[in-house]
């Protein structure tokens, strides 16, 4: 039995018609560059993160950087991040030009250290981004008080946590301002790239839409310089087709998260995932942590289970980030996060038997 980390095909049966339909209207209309289909998508998943804005983009990089140049942050300014986190986070900040300072893990969960982001606050520090890492909302409240109180601003990185909830809000809904990506794997995920900008401020909504579609807002009026990144309207409809499902799909991931947590539980050698087991988490990855990770990892290939590694190094140990400085040792927890950990299948519509093969062969894997 083969079982991959993500299954999309499931999604796509229960999607199929309605997006050949939406698509079929687009081959008449002809307005495939933003147009309808994007304003809708558009006006249902601000409502759907709880903000008054949402402003479709080309993918989440472009998403974080468009957000970041809205809130003015460039040249000359420090947006402090974890270290453990997808590269796009720490790339979207250089390509704003500004300048990465990495925090490392907090010591329970894969977050970010509190006392870490206060020590690294500096008069340059403009923005903290905080990211919802592997589904989970970041501790946000805290560090938007914390942020209110140093005058620096924060962007919520909600890539990998569309749907999850707190307290009555939302991810996206989060901070000045929230990327997000529409990366087919993720819990709403498109046909190819696509990413929105998430904001309550109407200020930082105009600034994107100027920003994303060549700096202008009247055709062939360009006052500021600006990309072209914009939300394909083929990309929309799939989009608007998915959202409608996306809280049972991630109830379904709760649920698969859930019996894992059970079925893990009583096995020694494996850390379940830390953090919240409620709506605050919509398990877009489930990662286990494993003494001996390339053995174990090996193990579960071998048997045909499709286990990923979130992520193999964390910022400060890719090539791209060197200029930062940092050596082995700068952000110990998120190091060893980095080695121990094994990401498990997970996504809507896995079966409970193909769950109970991925632990039977990680069970044989770490008792050997
Ligand atoms: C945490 C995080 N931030 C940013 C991104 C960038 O998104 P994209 O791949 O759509 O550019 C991703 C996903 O790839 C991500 O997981």
């Amino acid at each position: 039995m083969k079982i991959p980390l993500v299954d999309l095909s499931i999604q796509h049966r229960e999607i199929e018609a309605e997006v050949r339909e939406g698509f079929d209207r687009l081959m008449e209309t002809g307005e495939f560059v933003l147009g309808p289909a994007v304003a809708d998508f558009e006006r249902q998943y601000a409502a759907y993160c709880g903000v008054d804005h949402c402003i479709g983009v080309a993918n989440g990089t472009d998403a974080l950087e468009l957000g970041l140049r809205a809130l003015g942050v460039g040249p000359e300014a420090e947006v402090i991040l974890p270290a453990n986190t997808f590269v796009a986070s720490a790339l979207a900040v250089v390509r704003a030009g500004a300048r990465p300072v990495l925090v490392d893990c907090a010591e329970s969960g894969t977050g970010m250290d509190f006392a870490g982001v206060a020590e690294r606050v500096g008069a340059r520090t403009r923005a903290l981004m905080v990211v919802d890492l592997f589904g989970e909302l970041a501790e946000l409240e805290e560090f938007e008080s914390f942020a209110a109180d140093s005058d620096v601003v924060v962007i919520e990185d909600a890539a990998q946590a569309q749907g999850a909830r707190r307290k009555g809000r939302s991810a996206g809904g989060f901070g000045e301002v929230a990327g997000t990506s529409f990366y087919p794997g993720k819990n709403l995920g498109a046909y190819g790239d696509a990413g929105a900008v998430t904001t309550r401020s109407d200020e930082i909504a105009d600034r994107v839409r100027r920003l994303r579609n060549y700096g202008s807002e009247v055709k062939y009026e360009h006052p500021e310089q600006g990309f072209n990144s914009r939300l394909d309207a083929l990309q929309a409809v799939v989009l608007t087709a998915k959202l409608r499902r996306l809280s049972a799909w991630n109830s379904e991931r709760r649920m698969a998260a859930g019996l894992y947590d059970e079925m893990l539980a009583p096995l020694e050698g494996v850390a379940l995932p830390p953090g919240h087991r409620g709506e605050a988490h919509v398990w877009h990855i489930y990662a286990v942590r494993v003494a001996d990770r390339d053995r174990v990892l090996a193990a579960l290939h071998a048997a045909g289970i499709g286990a990923g590694i979130h992520y193999p190094n964390p910022i400060h140990r890719l090539g791209a980030f060197r200029f930062l400085g940092h050596g082995p040792g700068d952000f110990p927890r998120a190091e060893k996060a980095a080695d121990e950990m094994i990401s498990l299948p997970i996504f809507p519509g896995i079966r409970p038997e193909q769950q109970e093969r991925v632990v039977a062969v990680l069970a044989a894997a770490v008792t050997n």
